[in-house]
């Protein structure tokens, strides 16, 4: 199948040379030149475990283009997939739909066939039928159907769940490109549920989806404050919720509040299109507000434990938004960080992936460390803020022998409070 996927970014990309793996012909389009640029010349343009290798294989044999012209991507496409961001309007905090009704400005303009166009971006409800209207308004002669395929994959684990979906959402308002979304998922038939439904559901499934992950992060977290005062353990009260299947033992960590380009903002939409549908979602309002106040909390539970502001060093790992990612978007350790650089804490900082991306927000206001125990080096507080597994092998003795004074602040409850406690440090984590 040809595909063309316009909007190169952390969906458009993996999604473009999976596909391109399974045997399609994919053209991306980007109004970016830089990137696109790099991307032709084989230069990776984000970081996604296990990507690089199949976006050089299918460059190299041809399957994966790159291309700023619109015009020749939509050349012969049977498919083309809308993937450019929908940020929140800086105002109102509703999707921000300016970068979707570029793409459909563009389309109309060039496409010369049929085509099923599909919106893999998260679009409020209702987008859809927007999109037909603007198509046939700028091309009344355009032959499309418009459907919805909201795309789930996690950031760090693009490749992995495009490749074992939960599920496959398919909105559509009639039979027809049907056939092209069969055909596109073949190769999934027997591992995956596809659900065809109509389109203003499908627009819906993915923000209920976001926002119901949100709201579980921000419950197991308000449970890890009540256990903290009360003597309970949050790891072991997560575990026994967890058993039950009806629970499910997933997205039960508790942590600094879930960050991202996708949960702040979503729950954010989703909270204006109940206001503006009139539709009380008090949920997901809680989950926005106790979310921010978390952050709040955090580092003013870090500045508690700063004895000497002018001449202490906090050791900070983790600045991405969760492990597995370069992307720092509202990620909560770059937010935390800058909360504490406002009450003049120095810094000494480290993260696998996120310093590249970490420094273009931060600037040189914080120190960017080579590796954790260099960040580590004559600290007087260590604080994790990213759950990166590499943080929970940290060696206790090596860290005690760096640190100025021997105190953690462990918001991902990655490192053993028992053996931390046993190597003399004063250890806290989230919960317990
Ligand atoms: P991104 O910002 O990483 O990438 C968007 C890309 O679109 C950019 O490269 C930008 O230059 C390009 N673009 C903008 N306007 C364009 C146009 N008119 N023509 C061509 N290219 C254009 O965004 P993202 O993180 O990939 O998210 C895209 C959408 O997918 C959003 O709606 C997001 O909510 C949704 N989503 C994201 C994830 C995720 O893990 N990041 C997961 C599921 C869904
Ligand atoms: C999330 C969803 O998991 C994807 O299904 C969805 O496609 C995507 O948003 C999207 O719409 O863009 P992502 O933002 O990549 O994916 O990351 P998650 O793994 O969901 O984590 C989001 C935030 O919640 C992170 O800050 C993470 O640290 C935090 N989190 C997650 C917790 O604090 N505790 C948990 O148990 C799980």
């Amino acid at each position: 199948m040809n595909i063309c996927i316009i909007g190169t970014g952390y969906v458009g990309l993996p999604s473009g040379a999976c596909f391109a793996e399974l045997g399609n012909n994919v053209v991306c389009v980007d109004i970016d030149e830089k990137k696109i640029n790099e991307l032709n010349n084989g230069k990776i343009t984000l970081y996604e475990e296990g990507l690089e290798e199949i976006f050089l294989r299918n460059l190299e044999n041809k399957k994966l283009k790159f291309t700023t012209s619109i015009k020749e991507g939509l050349k012969n496409a049977d498919l083309i997939l809308i993937a450019v961001g929908t940020p929140p309007h800086p105002l109102t905090k509703e999707a921000d739909l300016k970068y979707i009704y570029a793409a459909v400005r563009d389309i109309a303009k060039n496409l010369d066939h049929y085509a099923v166009i599909a919106t893999k971006s998260t679009v409020p409800v209702g987008t859809g039928d927007e999109i037909e209207k603007n198509l046939l308004q700028e091309n009344p002669k355009a032959q499309f159907d418009v459907i919805s395929l909201p795309e789930f994959l996690r950031e760090g684990f693009a490749v992995y769940d495009f490749f074992n979906p939960d599920r496959i959402i398919v909105g559509l308002n009639s039979q027809k490109p049907k056939k092209v979304i069969e055909e596109l998922y073949a190769p999934f038939k027997n591992k995956s549920q596809i659900l065809f439904v109509n389109r203003r559901s499908s627009e819906t499934i993915k923000y209920a989806s976001n926002a119901f992950l949100a709201i579980k992060i921000h419950y197991i977290n308000e449970m890890a404050d009540f256990c903290e005062k009360t003597g309970a353990d949050i790891l072991e009260v997560a575990k026994g919720m967890g058993l039950d299947n009806r629970i499910g033992n997933r997205f039960l960590n508790p942590g600094p509040g879930y960050g991202g380009s996708c949960f702040p903002k979503d729950t954010q939409a989703m909270a204006f299109m109940g206001k503006k549908n009139d539709v009380n979602l008090s949920l997901i309002d809680s989950a926005i507000k106790g979310n921010e106040e978390r952050k709040d909390k955090i580092a003013q539970k870090i500045l508690s434990c700063i004895d000497d502001l002018k001449n202490d060093q906090v050791a900070i790992l983790g600045l991405a938004f969760k492990d597995g990612t370069d992307d720092c978007r509202e990620s909560p350790a770059v937010e935390i960080v800058s909360k504490l650089l406002k009450e003049g804490v120095k810094i000494h900082a480290y993260d696998p992936k996120a310093m590249e991306l970490a420094k273009s927000i931060l600037k040189d206001q914080i120190k960017y460390a080579k590796d954790a125990y260099e960040a580590i080096k004559d600290s007087s507080l260590l604080v994790i803020l990213t759950e990166w597994k590499e943080f929970r092998e940290l060696d206790l003795n090596q860290i005690s022998s760096l640190m100025k004074h021997k105190k953690i602040l462990d918001f991902r409850n990655l490192l053993d409070k028992e053996k931390s406690l046993e190597a003399g440090f004063v250890y806290s984590g989230v919960g317990r």
